[in-house]
């Protein structure tokens, strides 16, 4: 819409930095093997890249363990690397954000090797979350568990315990403490000097947790101790401020788990951040009712919303919505159904990186490769998500399929030669053609589209919707639905015969004026 920010309506790409490309021949992707790639992101037409953390990192998750957060990782590259590549993605035409990590740091950051080697209750232990147990019948201080499983406590020598909401390695901060809040707003300008768009912010929802850490049941309700505090939103401000600080319009999306659309309205007051994950879409199953259900809610309840379905936490959406069905290729036709709906609700999109190629979630990759700590935290009872990391297949026949010179951090399916970017882009019935197509559809629609849509009767487990001029149709019962009166299929998603749209499809249809 015209004067809108970028961000209200951007289709933002999820970059997971490990696995995009390696230009460097270690076997990890990096931020040179990025930029090689900008003009293959600037054609399949996205507006923005968002990069997982490249900061210095033991890597202990992958790098959501920082120990040093206004550099780069000699993994990943240079800071001369990243402002090649800011410099690069903005002559691209495309805005960059990136990834910052409040809630924990590594335990390899100098502030938490000071906190090891003071003593209890100094100001080093005051910027991370030190206790003792006081009641002589417990272990830890309360019965907080880690998200990766396991205690969300552990012991240091002294007999002080500290606590991390996720691995050991990532001990997390005292957001209480004011050196903790200052030392952010100065991370957020050094990225900001360095012309970044924005951030996103992981575990948005966790920095403050309640007075006295009583003990809680799970999950992300109203009266949980660790998720969702209302001082958290004080935080924010101070960021929006930063932020608005700056020339052009820079933006903050949250990762925001929480159980209701109205909690997530809270982080995007207006003078908070711009937008929050909508995971209520990504968690929604294959069906017109819960789809309906979570477009009312957020509609509702969310100013300017966004929408996802997959990212580098969660199994593959064409994975997921072909669980239980009777034929592997449905969950790929779901995929691309459902992105034709998120590309028609108002508000903005963020896509993961190998959607566009419709790349499964790798199930069978062998234990000895796999490296995510909550694989190892569970002593391999759940999976966790290497298999939604597996670096991408660019060309060629054979692993590592152009991803570099030096094979790939996680092994890649032998299937794989057939998805690679290089022959996707040569079938124009491919799911790259498909994505840049959408893509080229809804920015042609843009800047008529109103930000309203309204629901019109649909038949079966189907649902309709119009935003002006565009009615976005998705079946996704059982039998062809007939579609409602229109002039034109725009774009769709499978077969469409003019008027019956058929199971696990969808279409954009142009009314007349
Ligand atoms: C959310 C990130 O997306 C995830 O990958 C990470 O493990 C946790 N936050 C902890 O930082």
């Amino acid at each position: 819409m015209e004067d809108s920010p970028w961000w209200r309506d951007a289709v933002v790409y999820e970059i997971y930095v490990r696995s995009f490309a390696d230009a460097s021949g270690d076997g990890v992707g990096d931020l040179a093997g990025i930029r090689s790639r900008l003009p293959y992101l600037a054609a399949l037409g996205v507006d923005a890249i968002w990069l997982t953390p490249f900061y210095p990192s033991p890597m202990a998750d992958g790098g959501y363990d920082v120990a040093d957060y206004r550099d780069v990782d000699p993994l990943f590259g240079s800071l001369a690397d990243f402002d090649a590549l800011v410099a690069d993605a903005h002559a691209h035409g495309l805005r960059l954000m990136v990834d910052i990590v409040p809630n924990h740091s590594s335990s390899a950051h100098p502030w938490f090797q000071k906190a090891l080697a003071a003593p209890r209750g100094s100001e080093e232990r005051d910027r991370y979350m030190f206790r003792d147990v006081s009641d002589d019948a417990r272990q830890e201080p309360n019965n907080w568990v880690s998200v990766f499983g396991g205690p969300a406590w552990t012991q240091v020598a002294d007999g002080q315990w500290y606590l991390h909401l996720f691995a050991p390695e990532q001990p997390d901060f005292n957001w209480r403490n004011p050196e903790v809040r200052q030392e952010f707003l100065d991370i957020l300008r050094f990225w900001l000097d360095r012309g970044i768009d924005g951030f996103r912010i992981d575990v948005a929802m966790g920095l403050i947790k309640a007075p006295g850490l009583p003990d809680t049941d799970p999950g992300f309700g109203a009266k949980s101790p660790i998720w969702s505090r209302p001082e958290v939103h004080d935080i924010y401000r101070d960021w929006r401020r930063v932020l608005d600080s700056y020339p052009g319009v820079r933006a903050a999306v949250g990762e925001v788990w929480t159980d209701s659309a109205e909690d997530l309205a809270l982080y995007v007051r207006p003078d908070e951040l711009h937008q929050s994950f909508n995971f209520a879409w990504l968690e929604a199953p294959w069906s017109a009712t819960a789809f309906r259900k979570v477009i009312d809610e957020t509609l509702r309840a969310v100013p300017a919303p966004t929408w996802v379905l997959s990212n580098h936490d969660v199994v593959r959406h064409t994975t997921r919505y072909g669980e239980g069905a009777p034929d592997p290729s449905v969950g790929l036709a779901r995929g691309h159904a459902a992105l034709l709906a998120m590309l028609a609700l108002p508000g903005s999109a963020y896509l993961y990186q190998g959607e566009e190629l419709g790349l499964p979630e790798v199930k069978n990759l062998p234990p000895e490769a796999r490296q995510d700590p909550i694989f190892f935290r569970s002593k391999g009872e759940v999976l966790g998500r290497d298999g939604c990391r597996v670096p991408i297949p660019w060309s060629g026949t054979a692993p590592p399929y152009g991803f570099g010179t030096g094979g790939s951090w996680l092994p890649q399916p032998v299937e794989w030669a057939g998805l690679t970017a290089e022959r996707q882009a040569a079938d124009p019935s491919s799911t790259l053609a498909f994505y840049r197509r959408a893509l080229a559809a809804r920015r042609s629609l843009r800047e008529t589209l109103p930000d309203a849509m309204a629901w019109l009767e649909a038949p079966g487990d189907a649902l309709f919707f119009s935003r002006g001029r565009l009615i976005c149709a998705i079946n996704c019962g059982t039998d062809p639905v007939r579609l409602p009166p229109h002039e034109q299929v725009l774009i769709s998603s499978g077969l469409v015969d003019g008027q019956d749209l058929p199971p696990d499809t969808a279409a954009w249809l142009l009314t007349v004026e």
